[in-house]
């Protein structure tokens, strides 16, 4: 007999009328294997060894032999059915295998032809069952690999996000080399303001700092002060090196520089905080400024700080119409005296504070 049968069916009868002998003949003739056994104990151990569909059994309410059968079998095989034999038919037998989930009851006279129907239809829904669990069994290995594919391709999707954002960040530092590099060829252009946009830079940081302003802040303001004169490439060097008063049309030409550099910059979209700073630097706090004319706290106070710096570089270094640059007490005056017109009093308060060490 093969124990993986599954169409395999245990008789379990240790005193009957029905008569073993019959019922396994009857059995056998409809194909299906048949394992006799006449104790407990012997049912258990070859229902360990074997898958059966079916078990039929006498029950005996007067003593606990079938109820441990029962129980016994199905810890064994929760599927396994159960066709019980009584003499007769009874209330109280009919209430206790619904209690035990017995699926047909035979009882005196024997129908042949009911008792085979039974057998048969157990078998069937006993290899509908079967054939549920092993494709669910199927499903549950299916989806443990799944999952297993599912975390790879997790793991997978992260690490191709973080070399993206790597490579985004390697972008965007190079982009931002590129640019200051431009800035500092335009700074370059003119050997008086040599070093200005770095200079600016350095004051803006620190007057930021005195400020306190949060640090993302005072690096934004850091990147917007090298970059604040990128719009001077457009100005030519006749106008831009010129030792001599400008004309109207070329201080016109000038005053195009911040919104020049906002256009240049405006691709790139992760500099969108500093391209603003860039754009107002200058502005003025009683609104006299360019390019927008924009007044005290409507113009952004990394703006303001940049303003500041950016005049008193312009102030202590030589220029093409300025020679002789101012001296530092000449430049703190000159600020001084237009605290509230042109520069924002609470950054020339922290200037102030600063300007000793500069
Ligand atoms: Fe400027
Ligand atoms: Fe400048």
């Amino acid at each position: 007999m093969n124990s993986f049968d599954n169409r395999q069916i245990l008789l379990y009868f240790k005193n009957s009328e029905i008569g073993n002998f019959f019922l396994e003949q009857l059995i056998l003739g409809c194909g299906y294997p048949v394992t006799m056994v006449q104790t407990i104990e012997e049912a258990l151990v070859v229902a360990a060894q074997n898958n059966f569909c079916l078990v039929i059994t006498e029950f005996d309410f007067d003593s606990q032999g079938t109820s441990d059968l029962i129980v016994g079998l199905r810890k064994v095989n929760p599927f396994v059915f159960f066709m019980v034999y009584s003499p007769n038919f009874s209330p109280q037998l009919y209430t206790e295998a619904t209690k035990f989930s017995i699926s047909y009851i035979i009882t005196k006279p024997i129908d042949i032809d009911y008792l085979l129907f039974c057998v048969k239809s157990c078998v069937k829904q006993h290899s509908f069952l079967w054939s549920l669990r092993k494709e669910n069994e199927i499903m549950k290995e299916q989806n443990v690999n799944f999952q297993k594919q599912n975390i790879s391709l997790v793991k997978r999707l992260e690490d191709s996000t973080k070399n993206l954002a790597k490579l985004y960040e390697d972008l965007r530092s190079t982009y931002l080399r590129t640019i200051k590099a431009l800035a500092q060829a335009i700074d370059a252009r003119d050997h008086y303001t040599h070093s200005h946009s770095q200079n600016v830079a350095n004051y803006s940081v620190r007057i930021a700092e005195r400020l306190k302003l949060p640090l993302r802040e005072i690096e934004l303001i850091r990147q917007a002060a090298e970059l604040h004169d990128i719009g001077k490439i457009a100005i030519s060097d006749a106008i831009l090196l010129k030792a001599a008063a400008l004309t109207m049309e070329e201080w016109i030409e000038i005053k195009k520089h911040p919104q020049v550099g906002a256009q240049i910059l405006e691709p790139l979209t992760f500099l969108s905080e500093v391209i603003e700073l860039v754009r107002q630097h200058h502005e003025r706090f009683d609104g006299t400024g360019y390019p927008a004319g924009l007044r005290a706290e409507a113009i952004k106070l990394g703006a303001r700080i940049l303003h500041l710096a950016d005049a008193y570089d312009a102030m202590v270094t030589p220029r093409a119409y300025r020679i002789e640059p101012f001296s530092k007490g000449k430049a703190v005056e000159e600020i001084k005296r237009n605290t509230g017109s042109q520069f924002d009093p609470q950054v020339v308060e922290a200037f102030l504070d600063i300007v000793e060490s500069l």
